[in-house]
């Protein structure tokens, strides 16, 4: 058996299900283009049926990227027919189907009795849907993965007969998701050679494995599933994903690589990319990495201790198993300053994953020289940022801060005056509020006549120095579905204003999808149930 190992990249399908981290088109196309520097082998762009914004990220991502491009599907006609439909221009394609096979999914979800009338007719109906949609994606590819969703709690024998059928109906890949990180590691690497076992026509498929971080087990089960016979591994950047999220890609891949002398498989990805690709979708989807996060954190390579310190200076080894220049940190010290030109500029992002066309670069080109001005150095971090907020202009917002005005001190009440463009108008509104961002967020509620819950504020400096940009992260939520503003600059309550303003455009822009498109009638969320 071959040792490669395929890396599913899912950031953007499944990494995209975290809540509150939807990322726009522009965004979508970056990372993608990022992902091709890492050199993933499979980049699953998103699930085409389930939004207009979807369906044009996969396609934008198909037509441009040379990498297989993989759109998920449920087992539905019309699922199959959309991936086929935003895929097609891609140069190599995969369709990806899913459908639950375990007592609960299936007893919870095909309830109805059009199913079947007991478990054992129901467990025959699926089988019959699962092969019936294998065999319609493969009029339109070769390649098709099929997943059998809760794979990790599905009863074995079944799983197997499952497996077996859709080989035989033409899937080339098959997935065993642990959906709800359930299961050991131990387990799930036993169920892997069991499926070996059973399934007699296995040689005709890569297994490929998806498991989710609830017990904290992600990684370690995939690894467990290569050890036993599984080669493609499904994984996002930063392990973000739907709940406690995905196993992480850059886990997945060091471990292989650091431990190579105890375990024989790897797999292609350039590992000096990943700090690039990890902080670009962390700036993207406003999903922060936590400091003690392997790999990726800010404290990955940190020493502390004195004892570690004397340590290092001694023998790097001592307390290093990888070095940070290994996974792409600290490869450069370049800083860039007023003084720099579009060309400097230009190459120093290229390094940092982002490529630019003429008319991208000139805009962002003007906003550098505004912040080199006020700062006098301009860091990595704060070219991100700066990329960061680039994508948000791409597309006309519905609502923008055109003003913001805010009066507070130790003996008055915080005040804030806001001017909204909505379209040809401008509203603008007073408010008064126990602090000064709460009087701004009173303001602009007032102004546009929306009330959502808000779900969690957060600021925090993102660069150093005396004039740090500030970035500020602002969750809200309306019944089913929390949506996420992010705003940075060097004044904290601005960003504020704008991070809000950006949630709210969100979710506007969902509600008036969901009221205009019928298959819109059901979030991601709900239509993965
Ligand atoms: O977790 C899961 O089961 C999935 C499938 C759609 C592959 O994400
Ligand atoms: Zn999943």
């Amino acid at each position: 058996m071959n040792n490669k190992v395929t890396i599913f990249d899912t950031t953007l399908r499944d990494g995209e299900q975290s809540p509150g981290a939807s990322l726009n088109v522009f965004e979508k196309v970056e990372i993608a283009r990022q992902m091709e520097k890492l050199r993933v082998d499979v980049i699953e762009a998103g699930f085409p049926v389930s939004s207009p914004a979807q369906f044009e990220a996969v396609q934008r991502i198909a037509g441009e990227i040379d990498i297989v491009i993989a759109g998920l599907a449920r087992t539905k006609e019309i699922d199959i027919k959309s991936a086929y439909e935003a895929l097609r221009e891609a140069k190599r394609f995969r369709i990806h189907a899913f459908l639950c096979t375990s007592d609960i999914h299936i007893l919870g979800k095909f309830g109805d009795d059009r199913y079947g009338k007991n478990l054992k007719e129901k467990r025959r109906t699926i089988l019959k849907m699962a092969c019936d949609s294998v065999a319609y994606a493969k009029t339109f590819t070769k390649d098709v993965e099929f997943s059998a969703e809760d794979a990790g709690r599905t009863d074995i024998g079944y799983l197997a007969e499952v497996i077996e059928a859709t080989i035989a109906a033409g899937a080339t890949t098959v997935n065993i998701p642990d959906t709800t990180g359930y299961t050991f590691p131990k387990e799930f690497g036993a169920r892997i050679a069991e499926l070996r076992q059973r399934v007699k026509n296995i040689d005709k498929a890569i297994i490929s494995v998806h498991c989710h971080d609830d017990l904290g087990l992600a990684v370690a089960n995939s690894l467990s599933g290569v050890e036993n016979g599984a080669r493609q591994v499904e994984c996002t950047i930063n392990g973000i994903g739907e709940r406690a999220g995905n196993a992480s890609l850059e886990e997945i891949v060091m471990a292989l690589k650091v431990r190579k002398d105890i375990c024989e498989y790897y797999t292609d990805i350039n590992s000096e990319e990943i700090y690039n690709t990890s902080k670009m979708v962390s700036s993207f989807t406003g999903m922060i990495v936590q400091p003690n996060k392997a790999i990726v954190g800010e404290n990955a390579f940190a020493h502390e201790s004195g004892i570690h310190q004397d340590g290092m200076l001694k023998n790097r080894q001592t307390y290093e198993i990888m070095t940070p220049e290994s996974v792409g940190v600290n490869k450069t010290k370049i800083i860039l300053g007023r003084h720099s030109g579009r060309h400097g500029l230009k190459s120093r992002l290229y390094e940092l994953g982002y490529k630019l066309n003429e008319s991208e670069l000139q805009s962002i080109y003007e906003k550098f020289l505004e912040l080199a001005d006020k700062k006098k150095e301009v860091f990595d971090d704060d070219l991100r940022v700066l990329m960061g907020d680039q994508t948000l202009d791409i597309k006309k917002e519905r609502y923008e801060l055109d003003y913001i005005q805010v009066t507070m001190g130790t003996n008055s009440i915080p005040t804030a005056t806001v001017k909204i463009k909505a379209g040809e108008d401008f509203i603008q509104e007073s408010a008064t509020g126990d602090g000064a961002v709460d009087a701004c967020f009173n303001a602009i509620e007032r102004a546009l006549n929306l009330k959502p819950s808000l779900e969690s504020y957060n600021v925090r400096s993102v660069t150093s120095g005396r004039q740090a940009m500030g970035e500020v992260i602002v969750r809200i939520r309306t019944n089913d579905k929390s949506f996420t503003g992010r705003r940075i600059a060097t004044d904290v309550i601005e960003a504020s204003a704008k991070a809000y303003i950006q949630a709210l455009n969100q979710q506007q822009s969902y509600l008036e999808s969901k009221g205009n498109d019928e298959t819109l009638k059901h979030s991601l969320s709900d239509v993965l149930k």
